[in-house]
């Protein structure tokens, strides 16, 4: 079981949607996923209220700072993989999903590089690092990348990123018509009409590469043990 948690304390950063994307990829290949709804405007939520059923994904809402340690626990041996949306800012619950986390994805919007959000995750990463002497494995994700931009221009941004001490996944999740109306219309992109949604195929595509790269990252038994983990967790601020 792994624990991947979407962070971004800027708001509309591209969390929930990075985190439906994965979270519904990776439920399609068979993984059992346990979503964790810990933003109260409950988007992700809201999204199975008007899904349904969806084979292998399971969604958890209001989660606290209490009960987060208490389901990754419970779920340890139902889940392959736990992902935790978190609200779009830098509360009690960010810093326990972080420290609870086997990866970290950052999303960040690759046209406006606006990345102070970002930066405040970073910053509180290396704090529950230093202060629970434990490692935190994160990775930036471009999101709503435009579907034109150049390998060559993501490689700069990624270099750019990478010398200042932080990794970024290859694969950026593209600005796709898809990745809204998801949310409407409820389902994931298996069962969107083609005929309908503009580039679903594509969609799809980056889905699958998104979760490939996301499963890569993991280690097929996470690195640390879950009960250390839990232990070593720093006090909520
Ligand atoms: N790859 C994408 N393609 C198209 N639209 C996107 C994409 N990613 C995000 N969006 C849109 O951008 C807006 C913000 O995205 P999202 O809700 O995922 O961000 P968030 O970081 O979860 O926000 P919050 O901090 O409010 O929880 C939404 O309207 C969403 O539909
Ligand atoms: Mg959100």
């Amino acid at each position: 079981m792994a624990v991947i948690t979407l962070a971004n304390a800027k708001g509309g950063a591209g969390k929930t949607t990075a985190a439906l994307i994965l979270a519904s990829e990776l439920a399609r290949q068979g993984n059992r996923v346990v979503i964790l709804d810990a933003d109260p405007q409950r988007w992700i939520t809201s999204w199975s209220e008007v899904s349904g059923y969806i084979a292998n994904l399971e969604v958890i809402s209001h989660i606290t700072p209490a009960s987060l340690p208490c389901h990754i626990r419970e779920l340890k041996d139902e889940a392959d993989y736990i992902v935790v949306d978190l609200a779009g800012a830098r509360d009690a619950i960010v810093a326990l999903a972080l420290g609870l986390s086997d990866q970290v994805l950052i999303p960040v919007q690759g046209c406006a590089m606006d990345a102070r959000g970002a930066v405040q995750i970073l910053e509180l990463i290396r704090q529950i690092e230093q202060k629970a002497r434990v490692r935190i494995n994160h990775s930036v994700v471009l999101t709503r990348v435009n579907s034109l931009v150049t390998t060559r221009a993501l490689q700069a941004i990624k270099a750019l990123l990478a010398s200042r001490g932080v990794s970024v996944l290859d694969t950026p999740i593209i600005e796709r018509a898809a990745y809204r109306e998801i949310f409407e219309l409820g389902g994931t992109l298996q069962t969107m009409d083609p005929n309908r949604v503009s580039n679903l195929d594509k969609a799809r595509e980056n889905a699958f590469a998104l979760a490939s790269e996301v499963q890569s990252l993991l280690p097929v038994t996470p690195r640390r043990a879950l009960m250390s983990r839990l232990r070593s967790l720093p006090r909520a601020a």
